[in-house]
C-alpha cells in the first residue's frame, strides 16, 4: 500500500495550478445519465474517485475514455438501472446515479453508500426529495430502489442543508413533469457549476448558488461540452501549505471568491493574502495568531478544510477553537496530528488546540480519511525529520499528483510502497 514520506524542507515557494474539482466532477459525471450521446469534459481532475465513478458509468453500460486533454461519456440506456454494492461502497457520491437514472428511466436501485467514515451521513433528504416528486420509496437488502413512470414537480424543503441531497433532487426534477422548488438548498460552488451544465444540456434551472431553487422540468436534455471548475479545497489546501511553511506561495487556476471564509480566517491569524479573479498569494509571516473557526454550509468555513486548518493552528501562537458542525464524527486526524507532537483536546463536536510553534517532529501517522490525509501531509512538511503517511489511498482519491505539486514547491515529499 502507497505511503507517503515527507522531510521538512524549509519554505515553500513557487506558482501552482489548481486542477478541476472533485466535488463538481463527480455529480456532472453522474448527470451524463439524463442524456443518451456523448458528453465531452475538460478540466477534469485525474483522481481515483474519477476511475471510480467511470467504472460505475461503464457498469450502466456507458463508455469513457479520455481523449488528449478531454474527458468523453458515451451514454445509452442502461441494461439495467443497479448501482452495485462492489462499486458504491467505494465512494459515497455514487448515489447521485439515482436521481438521473429515476428522472429519465423511471427506475433506480443504487445499493447504500459508504464512502469517508466521517459520520453516519445518512440519504434520507435525498430519498424525501424523491417522495416529493411522487417516486415510491423501498429498501431492502441493502439496496435503495426508486420507482416512478413520471416524476412530477413540487415544492421541497431540506431539514438540513445537504449538497448531494440538493445536487440528487435537482437532477432528478430537470425531467419532471412541472416546476419544483428546492428549498433551504445547498450553494455550494459545485452545486452552480452542476446547474450550469444541466442548463447547457437544456435544462431549466435558475435560483443555484442561492437556497431557493426553481426547476422547471423540460421533456429532454441533449448532451454537451463543459470545463469543470476549479478545485476550492485543493487550492485552499495548497495555500495553507504555503502559509504553515512560511513560504510565498501563488496558486493560479482557482477562483478565490470560492474561499473567501478561509480567506477571512488567515487574514485575522495574520497572514498577508493577495488575490486576483483566477489566483491567490500567500506572503511569508514569521509567526501567526491562535483563530477560532466554526465549519458550516457555503458561504461559510467549509468542513473539507478543517482538518488542514487544523495543521496550521498546531503551529499558531496561542489557543485556537475548531467547531465542526457539519459531520459529528470529523475529528479522526487529531490523535494522528498528536503523535507528530501537536497539543489538541478533542470533544465530540469541538477541538481545543494549543499553539506550539516550531514544536512538530515526524513520526509514522495513518491517514483516515480525505482531507485527513491533506492536513498529515501539511504538518509533515514542517515537522523536523521523517513523517510517514501511510494508507494515502485516501489522499489519491481527492488531489491529483499532490507530491509533484508540492515538489515543485521545494517539499521534499515522495511516494513509496
Ligand atoms: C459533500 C461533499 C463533501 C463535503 C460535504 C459538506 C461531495 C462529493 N462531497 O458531501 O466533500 O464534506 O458535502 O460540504 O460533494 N445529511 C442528512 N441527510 C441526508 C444527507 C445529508 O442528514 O440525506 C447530513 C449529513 O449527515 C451531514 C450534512 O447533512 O451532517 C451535510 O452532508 P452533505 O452536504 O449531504 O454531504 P455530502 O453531499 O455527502
Amino acid at each position: 500500500m502507497d505511503k507517503m514520506v515527507v522531510i521538512g524542507n524549509g519554505p515553500l515557494k513557487g506558482t501552482v495550478a489548481a486542477s478541476g474539482a472533485k466535488n463538481a466532477a463527480l455529480p456532472i459525471l453522474f448527470s451524463t445519465l439524463l442524456a443518451e450521446g456523448n458528453h465531452i469534459f475538460t478540466n477534469m481532475p485525474k483522481l481515483k474517485d474519477i476511475e471510480s465513478t467511470a467504472e460505475l458509468l461503464q457498469s450502466l453500460g456507458c463508455e469513457t475514455k479520455w481523449v488528449g486533454d478531454e474527458f468523453h461519456v458515451n451514454v445509452h440506456r442502461p441494461q439495467s438501472f443497479e448501482a452495485s454494492y462492489d462499486l458504491v461502497r467505494k465512494m459515497r457520491a455514487s448515489f447521485l446515479c439515482m436521481g438521473p437514472m429515476l428522472a429519465k428511466y423511471g427506475e433506480a436501485v443504487v445499493s447504500q453508500p459508504g464512502g469517508c467514515a466521517i459520520g453516519s451521513r445518512p440519504i434520507d433528504l435525498h430519498l424525501d426529495g424523491f417522495k416529493a416528486l411522487g417516486a415510491t420509496i423501498t429498501q431492502k437488502e441493502g439496496y435503495v430502489h426508486a420507482a416512478s413512470p413520471k416524476l412530477k414537480g413540487g415544492t421541497f424543503l431540506f431539514e438540513t442543508v445537504t449538497v448531494g441531497g440538493t445536487e440528487n433532487v435537482m437532477m432528478a426534477a430537470t425531467l419532471a413533469e412541472g416546476v419544483t422548488v428546492l428549498e433551504n438548498a445547498a450553494k455550494e460552488p459545485e452545486i452552480v457549476d452542476l446547474a450550469e451544465y444541466l442548463n447547457k444540456m437544456g435544462a431549466k434551472i435558475s435560483g443555484h448558488g442561492t437556497s431557493v431553487i426553481r426547476i422547471e422540468g423540460v421533456k429532454e436534455l441533449k448532451p454537451a461540452k463543459h470545463s469543470i471548475m476549479p478545485d476550492r479545497i485543493e487550492a485552499g489546501t495548497l495555500l495553507i501549505a504555503g502559509a504553515i511553511t512560511k513560504g510565498e506561495v501563488t496558486v493560479t487556476k482557482c477562483v478565490p471568491a470560492h474561499l473567501e471564509a478561509l480567506i477571512l480566517k488567515m487574514r485575522e491569524a495574520g497572514f498577508k493574502i493577495d488575490t486576483t479573479k483566477d489566483s491567490m498569494t500567500v506572503y511569508p509571516a514569521d509567526k501567526w495568531e491562535a483563530v477560532d473557526v466554526t465549519t458550516a454550509p457555503h458561504p461559510l468555513f467549509p468542513t473539507d478544510l478543517q482538518a488542514q486548518f487544523m495543521a496550521l493552528m498546531t503551529v499558531a501562537n496561542g489557543t485556537s477553537v475548531i467547531t465542526e458542525t457539519v459531520f459529528e464524527n470529523r475529528f479522526m486526524h487529531v490523535t494522528e496530528l498528536t503523535r507528530l507532537g501537536s497539543d489538541i483536546t478533542p470533544k465530540t463536536r469541538v477541538a481545543v488546540i494549543r499553539g506550539q510553534p516550531g514544536k512538530l517532529t515526524g513520526a509514522p501517522v495513518m491517514a483516515t480519511d480525505l482531507r485527513a490525509s491533506a492536513s498529515l501531509v501539511l504538518a509533515g512538511l514542517i515537522a523536523a525529520g521523517e513523517t510517514v503517511v501511510n494508507r494515502i489511498y485516501h489522499l489519491d482519491r481527492g488531489y491529483e499528483k499532490l507530491e509533484d505539486k508540492l515538489s515543485a514547491l521545494g517539499a521534499n515529499i515522495r511516494r513509496t510502497e
